[in-house]
């Protein structure tokens, strides 16, 4: 049966993490896979994680399905954590899935439903899981400008040109903020464009909202998602608590439907829910009632908000020291830009060589693109990694 089937790629992001794992070298810097880690390399779990989990182990009396959609509460929490008071509730259907991949799937599957001959755009670059997700969909996937490696900033203009130019048969895979691989990000002014521009065209927005709470704040993350919601009647969202909440190997995930109408949005639920069936039948729920207690609980909530908020602000600090500590090293601006960006990720536009030579030479690791996660950066790291890369850019 098998010898039918050739050797799958393996995904890139992974296969680093099994390389980091192999090499023995003490003083090894990882800058792979996007974790939230602490001065001391490890990924905590945020304290209102544990009190939720407690009262969960507390108090639960029954392990009976939840039903296709998950946990209801978790989901109208997901919503308003996302949306905000942007659009009316009526028109808003969203259903708990496992992580922000399974929300995109689910959402990816039900837009090939709905329009099986669009073309799913991507940004170049994007996440590397975007383009085989969206083929597996069965999409054509094509790529708009997003990123100019040279300068570290959004090609902004490349960006509108391309969305300007697309129409009702185009799906648009927006990163809702902090923008993976890249670190380079929209700013209001840029969304309003966007926007202005899918209104236009009628393109469909799909965002992807990975990282909230990660670049400026929640609610600040959330303005291109709102933007959208404030102007154009009907698109998909997915989110993910993977990164926020710190859950990752919980799968926690929300897939958000905003449709013309009461009567459009129970339809594509229905389909969404058929989709989720046929699937996995319904999500695990742990992960879901974590947060759903969480984002319930006004303590809890606001021990979570102060976590959260002490994970971005060392996020941005780290940036500036490794910025600082290039510049002071180069006497030059080059990489400046690393502060500028925001969310775990910066591409840094060094070549596969230079990559390369980093890791046999200095145990430095980063994806073969060049994207590093700033979250995993101690200081004593940071000092080491701008030695390498100045010399190794030299
Ligand atoms: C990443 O990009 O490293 C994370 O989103 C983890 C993943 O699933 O790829």
């Amino acid at each position: 049966m098998f010898e039918t089937l050739s050797k799958a790629p393996q995904d890139k992001i992974f296969a680093l993490m099994a390389e980091i794992a192999a090499d023995a070298r003490p003083n090894k810097i990882d800058l792979g896979i996007g974790v939230y880690k602490d001065d001391a390399g490890n990924t905590p779990i945020m304290s209102a994680v544990k009190k939720a989990e407690e009262r969960i182990f507390a108090t639960a009396k029954t392990k009976t399905y939840v039903g296709v959609a998950g946990n209801k509460g978790f989901a109208s929490a997901m919503v308003k954590l996302a949306l905000g008071d942007s659009v009316p509730l009526d028109r808003v259907r969203a259903a708990q899935a496992p992580g922000g991949t399974g929300a995109l799937w689910v959402l990816l599957t039900l837009l090939k439903r709905a329009k099986p001959d669009a073309t799913l755009w991507i940004s170049d670059p994007s996440w590397p899981n975007h383009k085989p997700m969206a083929e597996q969909a069965g999409f054509k996937v094509a790529a708009y400008p997003y990123f100019d490696p040279a300068t570290g900033t959004v090609r902004f203009d490349d960006m509108l040109a391309a969305l300007d130019k697309m129409g009702p048969s185009d799906i648009v895979l927006l990163h809702g903020c902090c923008h993976n691989p890249t670190g380079a990000n929209l700013t209001e002014d840029q969304w309003d464009q966007v926007v202005a521009s899918m209104k236009k065209t009628g393109a469909f927005p799909l965002v992807d909202m990975a990282y909230q709470g990660f670049g400026d704040g929640l609610d600040e993350d959330a303005y291109g998602l709102r933007a959208v919601a404030a102007q154009i009647d009907e698109f998909v969202c997915a989110t993910s608590c993977s990164k926020n909440f710190g859950i990752y190997r919980e799968r926690v995930g929300c897939s958000i439907i905003v449709a013309k109408d009461p009567a459009q949005a129970d339809i594509a639920n229905s389909q969404m829910l058929n989709v989720i069936r046929g699937a996995y039948s319904q999500p695990p729920d742990h992960g879901a009632e974590i947060v759903r207690i969480i984002l319930e609980d006004d303590a809890l909530r606001a021990e979570w908000k102060a976590e959260l908020e002490a994970m971005r602000t060392r996020m941005i600090e780290n940036r500036k020291a490794l910025a600082d500590a290039i510049r002071t090293r180069s006497n030059s601006s080059d990489f400046d830009f690393v502060a500028e960006h925001r969310g775990m990720f910066s591409l840094l536009g060094l070549d596969l060589e230079t990559i390369t030579r980093l890791k046999s030479e200095n145990a430095v690791y980063m994806l073969d693109d060049s994207r590093i996660n700033i979250a995993g950066l101690a200081d004593e790291r940071i000092q080491r990694l701008a030695d390498a890369i100045v010399g190794a850019t030299r």
